[in-house]
């Protein structure tokens, strides 16, 4: 092993506001000489950006840990230091009792902190032990992080516009994680919106844990809510795609419906949770609305764009859900007809309320629904992939497919979508003849006299 220039390994699991802010922490780190490094075992800082929303999810980080600090050893036994941080929402969670419990751990730091790494990483060069940065500071980190680099932009890019959340689902732990509430201002999107379409991106995702509860200050001195920010998106004329991820029936408002009517660049596909087709569950869930409630808003949505593709989160087990309530949520989704779906089995998270709920239910009956759940949602999903078989769609190419002289790319319904084609066509978008719909992807032909354009830059 030979010492070289810095480099930097950042694993990250969980939600896609995980991935966008490893990608931040690694241009963060950029300027203090740390390039990026797929092989953990060259890395002289390592950063496990985690996630706590399900399942043993401390458990599985400190198991990671173990093979970290096997690593940390062998590098010393070449006379390489390692520095380990853990970031996201179990580092948030845990805090100094990581610390405490892992001693390979030199940084714990919360997700509101990721602007303060490159002081963090100079203060772990003098700390005698690990260091704990997980309050929830007054600026905005996202102010305080460079700027997005011109190069290396993926055809398609997320912005994180939101973050935090207020409604307090008593299953969730993203309210004490993430904190409250927090929308970017609109000048900021913009801005970075802007350098993303100069670096060649074509499609924007914007992220949030409750994005269409956005409400950032805009350049008029007034509150923009999501639909008015997509539509000023929408003027960005390399922009030629818009999404959102992820909504709660509660904040989709008629502006936000209308908005999937009238502007064609925001795209066929709407992500949005119900967890539970029972209102009894609902209630215990404190989700604040209904299962008819959530099927007159699908109704409404779909007036507005009848072909949109419906995505959901689904969780089975829940404190007290008895096999009528389950049969309930059965129903919610054969009702929908969902194009895409997330199925879990409840996981008790340590001091949210549900936790605390009598009538916690046995892990083989969980485990059964969900079973019956998921053949269903692949039914649903089967069904909806059939559908598009024999159409020609707009396919946003965005990188080398597995097999050379192949290339992948998303349809407006998000499905991937495989065909032969010269990696040129990366960052373009192409009509494709949908010729098969496979367990999780479309196969296509790309349409004959298609012209090749100039490539986006850098895309790889
Ligand atoms: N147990 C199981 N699933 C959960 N989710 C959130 N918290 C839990 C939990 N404690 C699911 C919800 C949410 C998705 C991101 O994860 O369905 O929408
Ligand atoms: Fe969690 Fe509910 Fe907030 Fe979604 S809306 S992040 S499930 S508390």
């Amino acid at each position: 092993m030979v010492a070289g220039p810095k480099k930097l390994h950042i694993k990250t699991f969980g939600c896609q506001m995980n991935v966008y802010d490893s990608e931040r922490m690694a241009e963060a780190l950029g300027p203090l000489g740390y390039a990026p490094t797929k092989h953990m075992a060259e890395a002289d800082l390592v950063i496990l950006n985690t996630c706590h929303i399900r399942e043993k999810a401390a458990e599985k980080v400190y198991s990671e840990l173990g093979r970290v600090r096997e690593m940390k050893e062998m590098r010393r036994q070449y006379g390489l230091a390692t520095k380990v941080a853990v970031a996201g929402c179990v580092a948030q969670a845990e805090g100094a009792a990581m610390i405490a419990r892992a001693a390979v751990v030199d940084l714990v730091v919360g997700p509101q902190s990721y602007h303060r790494l490159p002081q963090l990483l100079a203060e772990m060069d003098v700390a005698k032990g690990g260091i704990l940065a997980t309050d929830f500071p007054a600026e905005d980190k996202f102010a305080h992080l460079p700027e997005r680099p011109l190069t290396r932009a993926q055809p398609s890019a997320f912005v994180t516009v939101q973050e935090g959340c207020d409604k307090f689902c008593t299953f969730c732990v993203v309210p004490y994680t993430r904190g409250a509430e927090f929308s970017r201002p609109v000048a900021a999107i913009l801005a970075e919106v802007a350098r993303l379409a100069e670096a060649g991106s074509r499609e924007i995702t914007l992220l949030g844990q409750n994005v269409n509860a956005y409400h950032g200050q805009g350049p008029d001195g007034r509150v923009w809510s999501l639909a008015k920010l997509l539509r000023r998106l929408a003027q960005v004329p390399e922009i030629e795609r818009l999404r959102y991820t992820t909504s709660h029936p509660r904040d989709m408002d008629d502006e936000l419906i209308q908005l999937h009517g009238d502007e064609p660049k925001l795209m066929p596909y709407l992500h949005l949770p119900f967890q539970s087709g029972s209102d009894r569950i609902l209630a215990a869930m404190n989700r604040k609305h209904t299962a008819q409630a959530y099927t007159g808003l699908i109704g409404r949505i779909r007036a507005a764009r009848p072909d949109i593709a419906l995505s959901t989160d689904i969780i089975v087990g829940f404190p007290g859900e008895t096999d009528a309530d389950f049969e309930a949520t059965l129903r919610l989704v054969r009702e929908v007809g969902f194009a895409q779906a997330f199925s879990f089995k409840y996981s008790a998270r340590p001091g949210t309320p549900a936790a605390d709920l009598p009538g916690q239910v046995e892990a083989a009956v969980a485990g059964g629904r969900l079973q019956s759940l998921q053949s269903l949602i692949e039914e649903s999903t089967r069904a909806f992939d059939a559908g598009l078989v024999g159409r020609s769609l707009p396919v946003l190419i965005e990188r080398k497919g597995r097999k050379p002289g192949q290339v992948t790319g998303r349809s407006p319904y998000q499905q991937p979508v495989h065909t032969d084609g010269s990696d040129r066509l990366i960052g373009q978008i192409v009509e494709v003849d949908i010729v098969a719909a496979g367990q999780k992807s479309l196969t296509g032909v790309i349409k004959s006299g298609f012209e090749w354009r100039e490539p986006i830059q850098a895309a790889v």
